[in-house]
């Protein structure tokens, strides 16, 4: 080997242990988040490279708080969300689940009835007479158990046999790590009984910032030729649609309020996008599902998922009953979500990829929310 290629492979290992070196450079701080209602103490988790500043709680294993830099370098927060523990638990009537993982189902099941190898389950219909995101008392109120990791933080939760109506003993891990300038969330799961398993992430972003206005003239772009459009309950119906020729076709980057308020059937029934997106890709391939892009800050995400879904939900029931971390109070479209997961109402519609966990399996999936600039 002559002088020059071996210098050559030595300078390439140089710049390889030099990103990894830039990448590892994670800190993880453990505070204070307050107290609960009953007493028990949340934390919260910072976690902070030069990229990215991410603020984890183990309530509800919430992301609080996204800091990354807009085109000028100038740090910003782009997640909705409160100060401290007591915001999210007093949201009574009215939950938002503001960073939450939602689960043990995130999303809706029909009338919340589903059943599994002929035993028929009943769930709590806590939304329009379906259940959603898990139930009343899902995985979005309970106080996870973390454990400090050198580049982020993993949560555990155990959710017994009948947890919500669930069936099966349920154990959760939702892993948060930094890398460079993306935030990776890795799931698990495993079961000591067929049940069915659907979790997401629901931050709402506002890449120009939280309190910043609305995200309307935010655009999209949606990796997917099909969308489920839905009954009045926000139910898929009829299986996938194309989205050619409708005000859900975001294959090309479109600000978000360009048609939200077109004459559309499924506009009108959802008070703006709260529909699942047909990715184009398939069940457990990691690809793009999402980008975002905000004009006024030049801050865009890209969404990756091994997801099939994605739920995108502009914000439409934010009614300014609650205000967040910046003080002003969220109104419709003050952030939105990119819930990546599996179809709704998967466990009564067998046509969809399944989201059914047996004894013995275990249950992966990944997401990961990368940010950068471009003017
Ligand atoms: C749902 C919305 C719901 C919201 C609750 C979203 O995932 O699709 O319909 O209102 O969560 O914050």
């Amino acid at each position: 080997m002559g002088m020059q290629s071996t210098g050559v492979i030595l300078l390439s290992m140089m710049m390889m242990a030099g990103t990894q070196g830039a990448m590892a450079a994670v800190s993880v701080t453990k505070s204070d988040f307050g107290k609960l209602k009953d007493g028990q103490s949340a934390e919260l988790y910072t976690l902070k490279d030069a990229d990215l500043e991410v603020k984890i709680t183990n309530y509800g294993a919430r992301i609080v708080a996204i800091g990354c830099k807009d085109q000028n370098g100038k740090m910003g927060d782009v997640a909705l969300g409160y100060n401290s523990v007591s915001g999210y638990e007093n949201e009574a009537d009215k939950k938002t689940y503001f960073g939450a993982v939602v689960g043990r189902y995130g999303n809706r099941i029909r009338n919340g009835k589903f059943s599994i190898d002929g035993h028929q389950y009943t769930v709590p219909a806590n939304n329009n007479g379906n259940a959603l995101h898990g139930g009343p008392h899902g995985f979005d109120e309970k106080l996870w158990i973390a454990k400090q990791l050198p580049d982020g933080v993993e949560f555990t939760l155990v959710s017994p046999d009948g947890d919500q109506g669930f069936p099966g003993k349920l154990t959760a891990h939702v892993r948060y790590t930094l890398v460079g300038d993306a935030l990776h969330i890795n799931y698990s799961a495993t079961t000591d009984k067929p049940t069915v398993v659907n979790l997401t992430n629901h931050t709402y972003f506002n890449l120009s910032g939280d309190g910043q206005g609305d995200i309307l003239g935010e655009e999209l772009q949606l990796n997917a030729d099909q969308y489920t459009p839905v009954d009045k309950g926000l139910i898929p119906v009829g299986g996938p649609k194309p989205v050619a020729g409708t005000p859900f076709d975001f294959r090309k980057m479109t600000p978000i309020g360009q048609r939200i308020n077109d004459k559309n059937e499924q506009l009108q029934i959802a008070g703006g996008y709260d529909h699942n997106w047909v990715l184009n890709g398939g069940a457990g391939q990691m690809k793009v599902a999402a980008k975002l892009y905000d004009p006024k800050s030049g801050r865009e995400l890209t969404v990756s998922t091994t997801e099939p879904g994605v739920q995108f939900y502009s914000g439409n029931f934010l009614d300014g009953s609650y205000a967040g971390k910046a003080g002003a109070k969220y109104q419709k479209h003050a952030g939105l979500c990119l819930e990546t997961q599996h179809y709704p109402d998967s466990p009564n519609q067998s046509q969809f990829p399944t989201t059914e966990l047996k004894a013995g399996q275990t249950m992966h999936s990944e997401t990961i929310f990368a940010f950068s600039t471009k003017k």
